[in-house]
């Protein structure tokens, strides 16, 4: 890299960094004061946590080890260290009592900032002294920030509305008539992973190393399954379907008493959906979000599967000019919110096809942005895999096959993490997160 481009490097990490801190502030903003302390999600920390967290993160991770700062608020370090995955653990008993006042945390998280910015600007003016890591650090506190940014927007979509302060959310219906049908995609190699080549181009450890997949022809859904596919489904007794589901989705169906996705509500005859802010209608048109288990079923329902992680970048990335892949679905152009519905533009899906100007070569709407889409393939290392050396559990913990590939984005994913590489999991009986689904057969 040229001195012209470290520059603009550093300079792009900074402003980067103090946007992230913008994403996860105005997100806690929506939380009502009464309502700081609330559990919305039971397997879950209080949302308060999540207020020192994101800051104690970043200097858990920089302070010492970047710039041998010390500590000035020890015991908030590491009561704010870490969150909670909720894979065989108990529910957590703490209370509301046992944590300190939101304008507490405020003047931790304020004075830290002060500091880290000082040290940061100090460090990347003297690139040559500082850690060898300090790029690729800093790129994981701002990703682990914007994450958390959409982590945060799942978990109070559950916080009941006259508990938050609505923000900025535009409700559309309907788009022209999006009839789905099935796209064939020929044969063809596709790309996975990223190779390490310029020291600006960040990836989290399970990125690594770049793959090769040849993929068998296949087709594929044009549009995501919608809220209308889905009643069918259900209408017809999906859910009572034994054949349908597998042994554990079986049981954890029937212990939690699950009949219905978790967004929706019903009402007399009526089915409602809980968007980010009150209760509509149930909209039709929108993709629906089920849990992996629920996605499944569906697509075994039809004769159908999840697509692989490999077909979703045949679909995804493909052209029919099988030596030619894109960066993104709709071309090589950065993420813009013609693209698609991401980047924190809204709060809730738009009806599928909404964004056109966002297909895919093979005509594959919405394939990136208006929800996570699901994939059958088991969250597990590339062969080449290291763990990251300052962050050593961010992917290996999840290595255990119970956890699925998500590919694509939400409505409430950071642009930076819509590239081609990126890798998102869930464990298949979660029911919040933002993902939706297409079906395929091969
Ligand atoms: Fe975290």
């Amino acid at each position: 890299m040229g001195a012209l481009g470290s520059v603009r490097v550093r300079h792009n990490l900074q402003s980067r960094l103090t946007e992230a801190r913008k994403r996860t502030d105005e997100v806690f903003q929506i939380v009502k004061d009464e309502a700081i302390y609330d559990r919305p999600i039971n397997e879950r920390h209080r949302i308060i946590f999540y207020v020192g967290h994101v800051d104690a993160f970043d200097w858990n991770l920089l302070a010492e080890r970047a710039f041998g700062l010390r500590s000035f608020h020890e015991s908030f370090d590491k009561l704010f260290a870490f969150g909670i995955d909720p894979v065989g653990g108990g529910l957590p008993t703490d209370k509301p009592s046992d944590w300190p006042a939101r304008e507490e945390i405020h003047r931790y998280n304020l004075r830290l900032r002060e500091e880290l910015d000082g040290a940061i600007a100090r460090a990347l003016g003297e690139p040559a002294e500082g850690h060898p890591l300090l790029i690729p650090m800093l790129e994981t506190a701002v990703e682990h920030r914007l994450m958390h940014a959409e982590t945060l927007s799942y978990m109070l979509h559950q916080l009941p509305a006259d508990r938050k302060i609505p923000g900025e959310n535009e409700i559309l219906w309907k788009t022209a008539r999006a009839k789905s049908h099935l796209v064939e995609i020929q044969s063809g190699h596709t790309s996975l992973g990223l190779r390490r080549q310029h020291a600006e181009e960040f990836g989290w450890d399970n990125e690594f190393e770049p793959q090769e997949a040849f993929v068998p022809e296949f087709a594929i859904d044009n549009y995501n399954v919608k809220n209308r596919d889905f009643l069918l489904f259900m209408q017809s007794g999906g859910y009572a379907d034994r054949s349908l589901w597998s042994e554990e989705a079986w049981a954890w169906k029937k212990q939690e008493n699950i009949e219905h996705p978790s967004f929706w509500r019903r009402t007399g005859n009526l089915w409602m959906y809980r968007t980010m802010f009150g209760e509509v209608q149930l909209p039709l048109d929108w993709p629906v979000y089920v849990s992996h288990a629920e996605a499944t079923a569906y697509a075994k329902w039809l004769g159908r599967k999840l697509p692989s992680e490999e077909q979703f970048h045949r679909a995804a990335y493909g052209t029919s000019d099988v030596n030619v892949e894109r960066e993104y679905p709709w071309g090589d152009e950065a993420p813009s919110p013609r693209y698609g519905n991401f980047d924190f533009a809204n709060w809730d899906l738009k009806p599928v096809g909404s964004s056109p100007r966002g297909a895919s070569a093979f005509g594959i709407h919405d394939i990136v942005g208006n929800g996570w889409e699901w994939t059958r393939t088991e969250f597990a290392p590339f062969p080449g895999f290291t763990p990251m050396p300052f962050y050593p559990g961010y992917s290996a913990n999840f290595f255990d096959g119970k956890h699925y590939v998500m590919k694509g984005g939400s409505p409430r994913t950071a642009a930076c993490m819509l590239r081609k590489s990126f890798r998102n999991w869930f464990q298949p009986h979660y029911p919040y997160v933002y993902a939706t689904f297409r079906c395929v057969e091969d």
